[in-house]
C-alpha cells in the first residue's frame, strides 16, 4: 500500500525516485508521482503504472539533486491525475508525500477553506500539506530545516490517524524531514546522500545502513547528516542497523515473475526457518525468541493464533498441527474480527499474530488488543523491523528474505513451519516422548529436498494449468490439514487470475457446493495418502458423477487417484501434519501458470496491495 521514496545527495535524484518506486510497485498502487528540488519545486505525476510516470519524465525532464517520490493506493479520492502525490502547500512552495489515513481532515480542511486556502485535490494528504505549511508561515523569522521541522511537528500534533510522510520547502533546499505514526518509513544511510523509504528494498544498492524510524520520529536529513529526535523534540533512542539484503534479493534475477522466483525459493526459505531451532540432543524445538520459561510454556491453556489472508490460511494449518502435536486447544480468528470481538480468553491464553510484512492494519491492531487485555502476545513475522515484531512480546522470526509479489507463497510455508515448531516444542513439554521428537524433527528436515522434489515437476504443472484454463470457476477441496491448504490454493487462484475459486472441507461439497459443479468447473482436490484419503477418493467420485474434471494432489504411489482424478500430481510421502508444506507447492504453481496463461499480471494483481497498512 503507497509507497514512499525520498532522496538528497549529490546524484540525479529522479533516476533513483524511478528505481525505488519500481522496487515499490509490489506494495500495490494506482498512481505515481515525484517533485524534485532544483531552486524551485517541479513536480510530475500521473495515474497508472510507473512506466507512465517515467514516460512522462522521459518527454518533461526533471533535474536536481533532492527529491521525494511516491505510489499512491487510492483512499480518499478517486484515482486522477490530481489526486496522485506529492502535493502542496497553499504557497506551492511547500511537497510533501504520504503514506496512511488522515482521520480529522475533513474538520482541518475545513478550517484551512475558512482561512482562505485552496485545494486541487480530494485527499486527506494534501490537508496535511496546507497545515505543514500554514505552520511554517506562522513560525515565521528565516527559512532553515529547524523551522520546516518546527512546522512539521506542530501540523503532526493536530492530526488523528496514521501517517509516514516525507517533506521538502523550496526555501531549504538542503532539508528533508520525515516522520512516522502507524506507516513504515525508513531512514537510508549513504555517503554523501541519504534517504528515506518506507520499505528498506527501494533503497538497497544505495544505502548501507537503516534506521527503521519508530511512532512518533521525526527525521530530518542532510546530504551528509541526519537527526532524529520525538514528535515533542526530545531525543529518540535508535538504532543504525546493516542493510542486510542485497540486489539480487529485491530482483527477479532469472525468473519472469516475483512469484514464480519466490515459489522456487522455498527450499532455501523452509530450511531457514527451521535452521538453528531443532535441538538434537533435547529432541525438540528451540524458539527463545518466545522469551517464555519452559513453566511458561507448560501453562499455556489455549492458543489464539490470528493473521489476515495467507496468514490465516498458515494459522488454520496451525491449529490443526499444535492441536496433533501438543494437545493444547488451539483457535484461529481472522485479525480484522478478533480486533472487535471480545473473545473470552483466560489468563493463561497465549495469542500469536502472524504477518509476513508485520505492517498489517489489522494484525496490528489485533495483537494491540490482545496486550490491551494483559495476554501475552507474540509474533510469527518476516519483516524483523517491523512494527508487529517490535511491538509483540517476543516471538518467531521466519526467515524468508524479501517476499515481494504480492501473492504469498514462501511466506505460508515458513508460517508452517513456525507453527510446526511451535507444536513440537510444546509437545515435548507435554506428552511427545523423545523418540517421537526426534521422528518428528527427522521428518521436517527432509520436508526442504521433497519440496525440491515437486518444483522439479513445474513444466507438467503448467501444461496442467493451461489446459483448465478455460474454467469459469474452480473449487478446491481439501480435508483436515489440508482444509486450509484448499482455502489456501483458492486464494492464490483469485488472486493473481481472478478467476472465481472457492476453498471448501470436501465432505462439505454435499451441503451445497455441489450444486456449483459442471464441466466448465473443475475441482482441485487436495487428497494426500493420509487418514482422511478413502474419504476424499468418495468426494471425487461425487464430483465425477456430476461431470465436474477434477486434478487431485496426491502421494506417490497411491494409485487409486488415478483412476478416479482427470489428472493427479504427486508429492513425496511425509506424515500428515507436514503434508501442508508439500500440497500447497502444486497449487501456487497451478494458480501461476494459470494467471500467466490468462494474461493477467501476476506480481501486480488488480486491486490489491502487498502489505494492507490501512483498515
Ligand atoms: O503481511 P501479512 O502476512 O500480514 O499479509 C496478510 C495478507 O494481506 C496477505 O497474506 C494476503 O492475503 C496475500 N496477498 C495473499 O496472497
Amino acid at each position: 500500500m503507497c509507497g514512499i521514496i525520498g532522496y538528497i545527495g549529490k546524484s540525479e535524484a529522479a533516476p533513483i525516485l524511478l528505481e525505488g518506486l519500481r522496487r515499490l510497485e509490489y506494495r500495490g498502487y494506482d498512481s505515481a508521482g515525484l517533485a524534485i528540488l532544483n531552486g524551485t519545486l517541479s513536480v510530475r505525476k500521473c495515474k497508472g503504472r510507473i512506466a507512465n510516470l517515467t514516460d512522462l519524465i522521459g518527454r518533461e525532464p526533471i533535474h536536481g539533486d533532492v527529491g521525494i517520490s511516491h505510489t499512491r493506493w487510492a483512499t480518499h479520492g478517486g484515482v486522477t491525475d490530481e489526486n496522485a502525490h506529492p502535493h502542496f502547500d497553499e504557497s506551492g512552495k511547500l511537497a510533501l508525500v504520504h503514506n496512511g489515513v488522515i482521520e480529522n481532515y475533513q474538520t482541518l480542511k475545513e478550517q484551512l477553506l475558512s482561512e482562505g486556502h485552496h485545494f486541487k485535490s480530494q485527499t486527506d494528504t494534501e490537508v496535511l500539506a496546507h497545515l505543514i505549511g500554514k505552520h511554517f508561515e506562522a513560525l515565521g523569522g528565516e527559512a532553515s530545516g529547524p523551522r520546516l521541522v518546527e512546522a512539521v511537528r506542530a501540523a503532526l500534533k493536530e492530526v488523528t490517524g496514521t501517517y509516514g510522510i516525507a517533506v521538502m520547502h523550496e526555501a531549504v533546499p538542503e532539508t528533508l524531514v520525515g516522520a512516522r505514526r502507524g506507516s513504515p518509513l525508513v531512514l537510508g544511510i549513504g555517503k554523501g546522500e541519504n534517504f528515506l523509504a518506507s520499505d528498506v528494498s527501494a533503497i538497497v544498492g544505495h544505502a548501507r545502513e537503516a534506521v527503521y524510524l519508530r511512532d512518533y520520529d521525526v527525521v530530518t536529513l542532510g546530504r551528509d547528516d541526519f537527526e532524529i529526535t520525538t514528535l515533542d523534540g526530545g531525543v529518540s533512542g535508535f538504532k543504525v542497523s546493516k542493510v542486510e539484503f542485497s540486489e539480487d534479493d529485491v530482483n527477479k534475477g532469472a525468473f519472469p515473475h516475483f512469484m514464480l522466483k519466490e515459489i522456487f525459493e522455498q527450499p532455501e526459505s523452509l530450511q531457514n526457518a527451521i535452521r538453528g531451532r531443532l535441538s538434537v540432543e533435547e529432541s525438540t524445538a528451540k524458539l527463545g525468541g518466545l522469551n517464555m520459561t519452559p513453566q511458561q510454556l507448560r501453562d499455556i491453556e489455549r492458543i489464539v493464533l490470528t493473521g489476515c489472508g495467507t496468514a490465516c490460511h498458515a494459522a488454520m494449518v496451525g491449529e490443526y498441527v499444535i492441536e496433533t502435536l501438543a494437545h493444547v486447544p488451539t483457535e484461529v480468528e481472522f485479525a480484522s474480527e478478533f480486533r472487535y470481538r471480545n473473545m473470552p480468553m483466560n489468563k493463561d491464553t497465549v495469542v500469536f499474530a502472524i504477518s509476513q510484512s508485520g505492517e498489517t492494519a489489522d494484525t496490528l491492531a489485533a495483537l494491540r488488543e490482545s496486550q490491551r487485555k494483559g495476554h501475552r502476545t507474540l509474533g510469527i513475522c518476516n519483516n524483523v523491523a517491523s512494527t508487529i515484531a517490535r511491538e509483540s512480546d517476543g516471538g518467531v522470526y521466519m526467515h524468508a528474505g524479501p517476499e515481494i509479489g504480492v501473492a504469498a507463497t514462501k511466506s505460508f510455508t515458513s508460517q508452517v513451519a513456525v507453527l510446526t515448531l511451535l507444536g513440537l516444542l510444546l509437545g515435548r513439554i507435554r506428552h511427545l516422548s523423545t523418540s517421537d521428537g526426534i521422528r518428528i524433527m527427522e521428518e521436517m528436515k527432509a520436508i526442504p529436498e521433497k519440496v525440491r522434489e515437486i518444483l522439479k515437476q513445474n513444466d507438467r504443472i503448467k501444461e496442467i494449468a493451461h489446459k483448465y484454463a478455460y474454467a469459469k470457476a474452480m473449487m478446491f477441496l481439501g480435508r483436515q490439514f489440508n482444509y486450509p491448504v484448499a482455502m489456501e490454493g483458492a486464494l492464490k487462484m483469485k488472486e493473481i487470475s481472478y478467476l472465481h475459486a472457492e476453498g471448501h472441507p470436501s465432505a462439505e461439497l454435499k451441503h451445497g457446493v455441489i450444486a456449483l459443479i459442471s464441466p466448465e468447473v473443475p475441482s482441485v482436490f487436495i487428497a494426500p495418502d493420509d487418514s482422511v484419503y478413502d474419504k476424499n477418493i468418495s468426494n471425487i467420485e461425487e464430483v465425477k458423477a456430476r461431470k465436474g474434471p477434477v486434478i487431485a494432489i496426491g502421494t506417490e504411489g497411491s494409485s487409486k487417484l488415478e483412476k478416479v482424478a482427470d489428472d493427479v500430481i504427486y508429492i513425496p510421502r511425509c506424515p500428515d501434519y507436514l503434508s501442508p508444506l508439500l500440497t500447497v507447492i502444486p497449487l501456487q504453481l497451478f494458480a501461476y501458470h494459470l494467471a500467466v496463461k490468462l494474461g493477467c499480471d501476476v506480481d501486480k494483481p488488480r486491486n490489491l496491495a502487498k502489505s494492507v497498512t490501512v483498515e
